[in-house]
């Protein structure tokens, strides 16, 4: 399934900090980023608010922060452009100037030639281009519980956002959509539920929220962190954090999937099975709309979660 449109495609993108034409834009065949998956990245999302004409990065610094974390773990070198990074995600989408909901996808990885344990040079490129909203978003998905594992923390972390790991998510997404479902869950080593190949999973259960915990098998996603708080600050409720059974899920009132690409989407069925009345629940649609309002600026209390583009 590729989702890739052609007038999505940008002008320009960074590469190794420098604005570059996309088609120009290339890495050796030979970097270790290509060869061996030393690569580590992050994806965005920026909201085009048109009543104020302006567009925000929804917790820019947040992701960069966790960037940070995923390149130190790898141990890929850190060099002068790599410090500059909100400052080219800001110029690059200055310099596409497109006034539209975009993603923004920041790559670094080891490059030109070297073998699996090289550290540098490090090379990075940036690209950012109109993405909208998943199909499922109102009507929500039907997903399965995949037959294949999630890596763990004593062998590919999932903590840290690296390609390789996205291995695992591949053969998961690719099983789901083989046996005509939209997407999947994954089980970690022992049964219980870490996450989706993109996203995290939360249940709802007799009006408790309920997320497994970031010892689970799960990145620890900026999406997932925002949700908790939004629970608790605007629903009055402390999402419980905690191991969630495979069968438990089938007693869930409400499943829903959330990831900075996928936003909140509500699960209706797995398995076959319906998930509450087989369609989006109430807090699910609620947690939607708070989100939606926050991304879009249209929250002045959540403003700090949010840095605007200056196209001129
Ligand atoms: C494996 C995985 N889990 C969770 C998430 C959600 O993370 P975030 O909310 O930070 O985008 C993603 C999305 O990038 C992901 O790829």
């Amino acid at each position: 399934m590729n989702t890739f449109k052609e007038d999505h495609k940008p002008n320009f993108v960074t590469l190794n900090g420098k604005i570059t034409k996309f088609n120009e834009a290339k890495i050796s065949i030979m970097s270790p980023g290509f060869t061996f998956a030393i690569s580590v990245f992050e994806g965005l999302r920026g909201y085009w608010n048109k009543d104020k004409e302006k567009l925000y990065i929804f917790r820019l610094k947040d992701h960069l922060k966790r960037l940070n974390f995923s390149m130190n773990t790898i141990e890929l070198d850190h060099n002068e452009n790599l410090n500059q990074f909100e400052e080219q995600i800001l110029y690059l989408i200055k310099k596409n100037n497109i006034k539209d909901n975009i993603y923004i996808r920041i790559q670094v990885y080891a490059d030109e030639w070297g073998s699996m344990f090289c550290k540098q040079p490090v090379g990075s490129s940036i690209i950012s281009y109109p993405r909208p909203r998943v199909p499922g978003y109102f009507e929500g998905r039907r997903f399965t519980i995949s037959s294949w594992r999630k890596n763990t923390e004593d062998t590919s972390p999932p903590r840290i956002k690296t390609t390789g790991n996205y291995f695992n998510g591949r053969l998961a997404g690719l099983e789901a959509i083989r046996n005509g479902y939209d997407g999947s869950i994954i089980l970690n080593n022992y049964g219980c539920i870490s996450e989706g190949p993109a996203g995290c999973i939360f249940i709802v259960r007799e009006g408790e929220i309920i997320t497994p915990s970031v010892s689970s098998g799960i990145l620890e996603s900026i999406t997932r962190d925002t949700i908790i708080q939004l629970a608790k600050d605007e629903l009055g409720k402390n999402v419980v954090q905690r191991s969630i059974g495979r069968t438990e899920l089938y007693l869930a009132e409400e499943v829903f999937y959330c990831g900075t690409a996928m936003e909140i989407i509500p699960i209706i069925s797995i398995d076959n099975k319906k998930i509450g009345l087989g369609s989006p629940g109430n807090i699910t649609k609620k947690i939607q709309q708070i989100y939606d309002n926050i991304v879009f600026g249209r929250e002045e209390k959540y403003m700090n979660w949010l840095t605007p583009v200056k196209f001129s």
